[in-house]
């Protein structure tokens, strides 16, 4: 039987940093309420129109590529997963492809904001253990910066989130004790409208009006007391159902890499599962929450510092607009 591994893990970031002081030139916030509420301290954003989310995304696959020794032309399938996509369409991967020099590589675009990376991951899995793809190149990429509300009403939304791109190669592995051991996704469309961007959009009519922008609809917003209640407990009931179904239990979790949303929210979750603090891994402080990059990016922190060693148990966890939210259970 096959599993899944990771053969390698890379991330980039821009070099631009922004701290939460820096940010009082657009909103009337301080360092201490974006610190006391998130735990964020600074966040990576591009120089504005320079970088795209898949140049981000490229920089980090180029690193984890010379980690595995790999030419890109050995990637044989691409999956990215985004909720800021470079363009409405198509899709960020086929410009990631084009970038690597590959054209006739398959490229899956994935809309499942904070959660894209485990969707991604789940797919790529499962064409992995069918044997249809060997070596999956799975992205989580974003730059939202370009798109926050610079206006008075975004400050709330505005100063969470951060650009960046992490990556994962993934190929099989005929042992059946390692790998991915499986991963457990859900998603509840009646809460779509807590964390959303409305316009433009092909639901509507026009796609965009002038008192859509006069209004803000293009940016995004969210209801962050609802969402912060419903992150506290969909990720702790997805881990304990993902052990479960391994009759597995918190005890032998190595290291618990959730969703980097809120250090808060983390706090919660780690509380709740009764993990201590050397068991759990947080990076928010540096990156804010750049969505479907957060997981990889800080999965390739862990693997850089020897957080994991070949054996472990690592359980990855994520929550988001949706809601969507789901865990991985993975044999280092
Ligand atoms: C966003 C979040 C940090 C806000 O914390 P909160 O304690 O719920 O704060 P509230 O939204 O109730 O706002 C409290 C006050 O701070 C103000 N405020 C909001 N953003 C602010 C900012 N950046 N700086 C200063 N004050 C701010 C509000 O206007 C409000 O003021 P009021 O009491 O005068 O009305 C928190 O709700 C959260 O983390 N939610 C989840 C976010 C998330 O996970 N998003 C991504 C999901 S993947």
């Amino acid at each position: 039987m096959l599993r899944t591994e990771f053969i390698s893990t890379g991330f980039h970031v821009p070099e631009r940093v922004l701290t939460n002081d820096e940010l009082r030139q657009w909103w009337d916030t301080s360092d201490e309420w974006i610190r006391e509420r998130s735990g964020i301290e600074q966040r990576h954003w591009v120089e504005p129109g320079q970088e795209a989310g898949s140049d981000l995304a490229l920089k980090a696959t180029h690193i984890a590529l010379e980690r595995a020794g790999m030419d890109a032309q050995e990637i044989d399938c691409i999956i990215y997963a985004t909720l800021s996509p470079d363009y409405f369409f198509p899709g960020s991967g086929v410009y990631l492809q084009a970038k690597l020099g590959i054209p006739g590589v398959p490229a899956l675009d994935i809309r499942n904001q904070c959660t894209g990376f485990l969707y991604g991951l789940s797919v790529a899995d499962a064409w992995i253990r069918s044997g249809q793809y060997r070596r999956i190149l799975l992205v989580g990429a974003e730059v939202h910066s370009t798109g926050l509300d610079f206006g008075p009403g975004g400050r709330d939304v505005g100063v969470l989130f951060g650009d960046g791109a992490g990556v994962a190669i993934l190929g099989p592995t005929a042992d059946p004790g390692r790998g991915v051991l499986s991963t457990h996704l859900y998603a509840d469309g009646r809460h779509a409208e807590m964390l959303w961007c409305e316009s433009d959009a092909s639901a509507r009519f026009p796609r965009i009006s002038h008192e859509d922008l006069d209004a803000g609809r293009q940016y995004p917003r969210m209801q962050g007391r609802q969402v912060f209640r419903n992150a506290v407990a969909r990720m702790p009931e997805s881990v304990q159902e993902a052990l479960a179904s391994h009759d597995l239990t918190v005890a032998d979790v190595d290291l618990l890499i959730a969703h980097q949303a809120n250090l808060r929210i983390n706090e919660a979750v780690a509380q709740q599962l009764g993990l201590d603090a050397d068991r759990v891994y947080n990076n928010i402080q540096r990156f804010g929450n750049t969505t479907a990059a957060t997981i990889p990016i800080a999965l390739d922190e862990c693997v850089q510092a020897g957080r994991l060693k070949r054996g472990d148990l690592l359980v990855l966890t994520g929550f988001g607009s949706g809601f969507t939210w789901g865990s991985a259970v993975i044999r280092w």
